[in-house]
């Protein structure tokens, strides 16, 4: 907060003397950038406070990029502008803006050694001899590279590049760091490890992070907030859990996470209760405002949600039976298609008179035994279940 008011009092010149240590809040509003045809980001509005660690999330093309690159200065708004404290950097130069920007490809300097390549933005910012050697060696520990200044970006793992990636972005203590899917050249156990340590690093210096990845997991796993993001448009903003338990809309639900999807035509609705007419039955789901009957819709279930049981077999016989299991819960039956063991959970696929699938996400020690061919009946709590609408076939 002190920060953000120093700087509005501030010239874009000064920004990073006003901002030592600590975050700064960032502002997107209604921010839109083409490229001839194609809108690469589509008026997108976003506010991220001071510290805290946004996702932007979508696929391929969605304008993740071009959103950061804008943040950055790199690339310009047709329209809409972008404030950091408070401050209009929108068409502020990049260098003036003091945000720093790790980029998937670490685009170290070869040719210079590791404490060359991290005292870099410090000579661009005319920082004098002793006080880089400083701030080099504490950027060192910050990434716990102690004793590897003196090597060649070649002589390092990439873990370790990135490592010194991040140690360049940090090294003028930036309030606010961009990354571009900055560990998607790492194997995945190594991405893991990276990602925890992202994230402390992150907590220690207090800075603001909008982080693009295509990686829901990686979204879910790391952030404050997740910007998803389809075709250049924000579709949802909110806290991982929020998203993946709320999800505004279809797209939303099966980017985040794994989803069913069930197709079927709203029969009936009784209070905030929907009966919903499929394949081979029907399921009560909770109807969301505007829907009526005789709407199509998808059923939109988690896997891990869904219990299996012989199609025979009451209620007490389920997998996971509890007292009073049937009630509250909906289902539908189906024939066994495979059966799939993944070490800590076994995903079974039923699949439903029309031909779709539901998989389940089970406890592999606590599933029930179920062979392949058998008919099952798949259950879930009815307010675990969502609708979304669907065009008319
Ligand atoms: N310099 C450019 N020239 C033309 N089209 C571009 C340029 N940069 C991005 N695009 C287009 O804008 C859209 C969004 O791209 P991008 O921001 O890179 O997406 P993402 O990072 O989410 O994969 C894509 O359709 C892409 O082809
Ligand atoms: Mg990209």
């Amino acid at each position: 907060m002190l920060a953000a008011r120093t700087l509005t009092e501030s010239s874009p010149q000064s920004l990073s003397a006003a901002a030592t240590g600590g975050g700064l809040q960032v502002s997107i509003s209604n921010v839109r950038r083409d490229y001839g045809a194609v809108v690469a980001v589509d008026g997108v509005s976003l506010d991220i406070g001071a510290g805290e660690f946004v996702s932007l999330l979508g696929p391929s093309g969605s304008g993740k990029t071009t959103l950061l690159m804008m943040l950055a200065g790199f690339e310009q708004p047709q329209s809409g502008s972008i404030t950091v404290g408070g401050l209009d950097v929108t068409r502020v130069a990049p260098n003036k803006r003091d945000i720093a920007m790790v980029f998937q490809k670490y685009a170290l300097f070869p040719h210079m050694t590791v404490s060359e390549n991290i005292a870099f933005p410090l000579l661009m910012r005319k920082v004098d001899k002793t006080e880089r050697a400083r701030k080099v060696a504490k950027a060192l520990e910050m990434v716990k590279l102690e004793g590897y200044g003196a090597r060649k970006p070649a002589e390092l793992s990439g873990g370790q590049q990135q490592r010194v990636a991040l140690a360049r972005a940090i090294v003028f203590d930036p309030p606010v760091i961009l990354m571009d899917e900055p560990l998607g050249a790492l194997d995945k156990k190594l991405r893991q490890h990276m990602q925890i340590e992202l994230k402390q690093l992150q907590r220690r210096l207090g800075a603001t992070v909008i982080y693009v990845t295509h990686d829901q997991e990686e979204a879910l796993t790391m952030s404050d907030r997740v910007a998803v993001l389809n075709h250049g448009k924000l579709m949802q903003y909110g806290p991982p859990r929020e998203l993946y338990d709320r999800p505004a809309d279809a797209f939303v639900a099966d980017f985040l996470g794994e989803m069913n999807f069930i197709d079927g035509v709203v029969a009936a609705i009784d209070g905030g209760t929907g009966t919903v007419a499929l394949a081979g039955g029907a399921v009560s789901a909770p109807v969301s405002p505007g829907l009526a009957k005789g709407d199509p819709v998808r059923v939109a279930i988690r896997p891990e949600f869904i219990e299996l049981r012989p199609a025979d077999a009451a209620c007490e016989a389920a997998s996971r039976a509890v007292v009073g299991e049937c009630s509250g819960r909906t289902g539908i039956t189906g024939t066994l298609a495979q059966v799939i063991f993944n070490g800590a959970i076994v995903v079974m696929a039923v699949e439903l008179p029309d031909g779709s699938m539901v998989t389940a996400s089970l406890n592999a020690h606590t599933a029930p035994n179920l062979a392949p061919g058998g008919t099952v009946t798949a259950t879930w709590p009815v307010s675990a279940a969502r609708l979304f609408p669907r065009g008319r076939a």
